[in-house]
């Protein structure tokens, strides 16, 4: 069964709860990616909300404890802003080929999307509260019912108070109502982190001392060297994920794809880090020995950067390869083993496409 208000060509990985991602070439039609081809990263259901009695609660270490009504949210200034979201289990099956990774949903390069957001800014909320001294993260817990080892854990996270200037409140997705499936009434949206910070049917918002012990921040999401397995983890180790990585992806021509010799056109886009802007991207088709500059067309604060060439292309079996540098000269790694990890999150090494040019005669 499809999901309502989803492109039929949607690629569902998961009927219950629902995650689907759009195919590449879809995803790199439009800058801001149509709601239809938007991708869907759920843990649980999706909860029927009653806009008329919803409430959003701010406690913690506030000087005075709220609860805001949607109404009320939308009363407040509110900004747009476009902001690309993308999930940090992005790439996992290139990873899984290495080695596998079991109990993880199979990813390509899909679950990524880059909408326009209306909402209040969450600092506006944070100064109706006033946060005390002490405070140093913000927690964000969903509305959705999700179990782990037979327990209601619920979904959250939390972001460090000083990436709060950078994140919005959203009732709004490309000039429509949030729709259920994307977190209706009320998401968080935290730009340039792992899509897990952006936590959908939002219900209340904590300040407080320490990151969230909710399991997807304090458990999962989290990142551990390639020599970790489920059977030697310590889970009070590893890295709580954040930031998002420098990345580059080839959308077109596919994996397995068979191109016409002489001029193929290749196109795709790329993600950068800590909001750096992409200085250049180069495109390979001889394992990496030289390499071509694309052209970069756009490229916004907080979104993706849109890229294309045309290569010259001989018959015969073909493997392209992408990578991006930003301005400061960080760049991606070169091989998938060197970032594999058993939760298979934040692959970011050189995108390889395998294709097949065919001359006239399909030789
Ligand atoms: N928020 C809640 N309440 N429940 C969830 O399962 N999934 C998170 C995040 N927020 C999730 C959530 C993850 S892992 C991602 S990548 C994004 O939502 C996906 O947002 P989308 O489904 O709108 O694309």
């Amino acid at each position: 069964m499809k999901p309502l208000h989803k492109h039929p060509t949607m690629v569902i990985h998961q009927e219950e709860p629902l995650n689907a991602g759009p195919p590449l070439h879809a995803l790199r039609q439009a800058y801001v990616t149509p709601q239809e081809y938007f991708f869907v990263r759920n843990h649980g259901n999706i909860p029927v909300v009653n806009p008329a009695i919803y409430c959003l609660s701010v406690t913690g270490m506030v000087e005075r404890s709220l609860d805001l009504s949607l109404e009320e949210l939308k009363a407040m200034p509110s900004i747009t802003e476009v902001a690309l979201l993308q999930c940090a289990g992005m790439r996992r099956t290139e990873m899984a080929n290495v080695k596998p990774i079991p109990g993880e949903l199979p990813w390509g390069a899909d679950p990524i999307g880059n909408a326009k957001w209306r909402g209040v800014p969450l600092c506006a909320v944070l100064d109706v509260v006033g946060v005390r001294e002490g405070a140093h993260h913000v927690a964000f817990k969903g509305l959705d019912e999700v179990w782990r080892y037979g327990k209601q854990v619920g979904f959250g996270g939390s972001i460090p108070l000083e990436k709060a200037p950078d994140v919005l409140l959203a009732y709004e997705m490309n000039g429509e109502t949030l729709p259920p499936t994307h977190g209706f009434p009320l998401r968080v949206i935290v730009p340039g982190y792992i899509g897990a910070r952006s936590v959908k049917w939002l219900s209340s918002i904590h300040l407080q001392e320490e990151p969230s012990t909710n399991y997807f921040q304090a458990h999962a999401y989290k990142l551990f060297p390639p020599h970790i397995t489920p059977q030697n983890v310590n889970w009070n180790k590893g890295e709580m994920l954040g930031e998002l990585p420098l990345n580059a992806i080839i959308c077109q021509p596919i994996e397995g794809a068979l191109c016409p010799a002489g001029q193929t056109t290749v196109q795709g886009y790329a993600v950068s880090m800590h909001n750096v802007p992409i200085e250049r991207i180069e495109l390979s088709s001889d394992e990496g020995t030289t390499w071509k500059d694309v052209t970069l067309l756009e490229q916004r604060m907080w979104s993706w950067c849109f890229w294309e060439t045309t290569l010259n292309l001989p018959a015969g079996p073909c493997q392209l390869l992408v990578r991006a540098w930003d301005v400061l000269q960080h760049t991606q790694p070169e091989e998938v083993e060197q970032v594999w990890n058993f939760k298979g999150y934040m692959n970011n090494a050189w995108h390889r496409v395998h294709i097949l040019v065919q001359d006239e005669l399909g030789i």
